[in-house]
């Protein structure tokens, strides 16, 4: 966790590792989620063409989506009722019947607000995961998930936030050894009682 960093400058010409990759979608399939109700899709986009126009729909987060070699996009299930086929599916009787009680009775804005909080869960398991491998990332929430939705395409699901993934520059300037860690004091933020 010292050592890892938000990427703010890519090599363009750098490379990833192919089998990492593959390890990255393993562990995003294994992340944990509240029921185990998995609301979610991660495209990886590796294509130039379809990364191009990603970056033009990326604020500030432009030339990082060009100089990376892969944007991990986070999606979520769009509608309540997908979802709860999905679980009825999928789940233990046990686990919807927690959902039907718990849940649903919140309403349509709760139940989407807490779809997309699991969806968050499986960013933290990826950034610790790329702490732990050593790979280079950048967590992105400035994009404009209207327009990813335009160009991925996936119709049930709609873009949350989106991973960068690459090699760093050396000079990126963002690098813990040029920007020391800003963080709260740990007993500011860590109570015991
Ligand atoms: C959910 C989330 C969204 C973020 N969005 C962006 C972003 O759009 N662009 C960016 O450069 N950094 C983004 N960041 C990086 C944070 O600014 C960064 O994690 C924080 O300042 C701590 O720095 P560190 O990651 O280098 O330790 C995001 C981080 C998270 C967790």
């Amino acid at each position: 966790m010292k050592d890892r960093y938000t990427v703010k400058k890519y090599n363009a010409d750098g490379e990833i590792n192919a089998g990492e990759i593959e390890e990255l979608k393993e562990i995003l399939t294994l992340s944990p989620s509240s029921i185990n109700s998995q609301p979610w899709n991660f495209i990886f986009v590796s294509g130039t063409e379809t990364k191009n126009k990603l970056s033009e729909v990326s604020f500030h987060n432009t030339e990082k989506v060009i100089e990376s070699k892969l944007v991990i996009v986070f999606q979520v299930l769009k509608s309540v009722e997908d979802f709860e086929t999905q679980i009825n599916e999928n789940l233990p009787e046990m686990a919807v019947t927690y959902y039907k009680n718990m849940v649903q009775p919140l309403g349509e804005e709760y139940i989407k607000n807490w779809m997309a909080k699991q969806v968050y869960i499986s960013l933290g398991i990826l950034l610790s995961a790329c702490a732990d491998m050593g790979i280079d990332c950048t967590p992105m929430e400035g994009i404009k998930p209207a327009e990813y939705d335009k160009i991925l395409q996936n119709e049930k699901y709609e873009s949350l936030f989106a991973v960068a993934i690459g090699q760093k520059s050396e000079a990126d300037k963002n690098q813990p050894v040029y920007s020391p860690k800003r963080r709260l004091e740990t007993d500011k933020v860590v109570l015991e009682r």
